[in-house]
């Protein structure tokens, strides 16, 4: 996708480096920063430089290229990728990259690691390109045929960023919109501010504005309004770890907006690339929720009137906070999960039809 009119992707290797747009200067500065060592990955994944689920898994991907290029040895390798693994709990992405790439290495001959283990990264990131494009086509039937119905501009509410932003390219929940958007039906996004990161008015209002689609900025607590006055159509988000039940893991404050739309019965769907379905948990509270630092919550960071970036504490000084970062949304708030494959109940039944297990 595009930043002032030119086309990039969230992470890539040049010239021995792997280049990312680092996450935490958006949207007041477009940096990229180069990340050198594993300890650069690993850093990357944990101060949130990099994040959303297929970012992550394609960081640790390359991040198992950078621990090659440092220290060609098995034992660096092991070590390198159990610090990845650790670097994040929620998204299983992260996990499903860096076993696949361990995989793809055993019985490599230590001078062919290198070069199998950028081929792998590559194509785990080509991978993810091609399935949140196919995602895109997929979830835009749903838009058109709300189009097709009204004639009028479709509004779709999203929560966190689930853009480009957070994959390699196209976004999961974004990539119907942008299909929409480029197939000429009128959209509008309603986009959850996301506290305390404020991923949403961060990265996916930005991101959405790069590529012109008109969106509105709403605090985490607007949506259920706006969805009794029928001003949503549907909603559409991301997921960091969607179980095999149908069960969706995603950013907090997720559930209630899908508690939300199944009282105003509209339409919540939750896109995703197979890389992000765990098919060993069954129960949704076996799944490692993150909890941050308060500070996350406490401090907000911002522009001054002279441009420069600050932090101030917004709470009281004595107060204290606590910081989980994801939530469960149950199955049966899920209209439906949009895959590369297509689009499937969120159901072990769905699921398991849709992928063949
Ligand atoms: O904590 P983050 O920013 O890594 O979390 C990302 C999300 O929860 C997103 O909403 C997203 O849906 C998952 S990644 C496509």
């Amino acid at each position: 996708m595009r930043i002032k009119g030119k086309e990039y992707r969230t992470i890539w290797y040049e010239n021995n480096v792997v280049k990312i747009i680092d996450q935490t200067k958006l949207p007041h500065h477009f940096v990229i920063k180069d990340l050198r060592t594993i300890k650069d990955a690993v850093n990357a994944i944990k101060t949130m430089e990099v994040r959303g689920a297929p970012l992550i898994g394609g960081t640790a991907a390359y991040g198992i290229v950078l621990a090659i290029q440092e220290n060609n040895n098995l034992d660096f390798i092991k070590k390198s990728s159990e610090e990845l693994v650790n670097s994040r709990p929620t998204a299983i992405n992260l996990q499903w990259a860096v076993h696949r790439m361990n995989n793809k290495l055993s019985f490599v001959k230590s001078n062919e690691l290198l070069e199998v283990a950028l081929k792998e990264a590559k194509l785990i990131c080509d991978e993810d390109v091609k399935f949140c494009e196919d995602i895109g086509l997929n979830g835009f039937k749903i838009i058109k045929e709300i189009y097709n119905k009204s004639n009028k501009t479709v509004n779709i509410l999203t929560h966190c960023n689930a853009g480009w932003l957070a994959t390699i390219d196209w976004g999961t929940a974004t990539s119907p919109i942008y299909h929409a958007h480029q197939k000429g039906i009128p959209v509008h996004v309603w986009v959850d501010e996301t506290r305390p990161r404020n991923q949403g008015a961060n990265l996916t209002s930005y991101e959405l504005n790069e590529e012109n689609i008109p969106n509105t900025i709403i605090a985490d607590n607007t949506g259920g309004i706006l969805m009794q006055r029928g001003e949503v159509d549907m909603c559409i988000v991301g997921t960091d770890r969607t179980l095999s039940t149908g069960d969706v893991c995603n950013k907090i404050g997720t559930y209630l907006k899908a508690l939300a739309a199944y009282d105003n019965n509209i339409p919540f769907y939750v896109a995703l690339p197979s890389s992000t379905i765990d098919w060993d948990i069954k129960d949704f509270k076996d799944i490692p929720i993150e909890e941050r630092n308060p500070e996350e919550l406490s401090y907000i960071e911002g522009k001054d009137e002279n441009n420069n970036i600050k932090k101030v504490l917004i709470y009281p000084e004595t107060s204290r906070s606590m910081n989980l970062a994801f939530d469960i949304t149950p199955s049966k708030y899920v209209t439906g999960l949009i895959t590369e494959k297509g689009i499937c109940e969120a159901s072990t039944e769905g699921l398991k039809k849709m992928f063949n297990k």
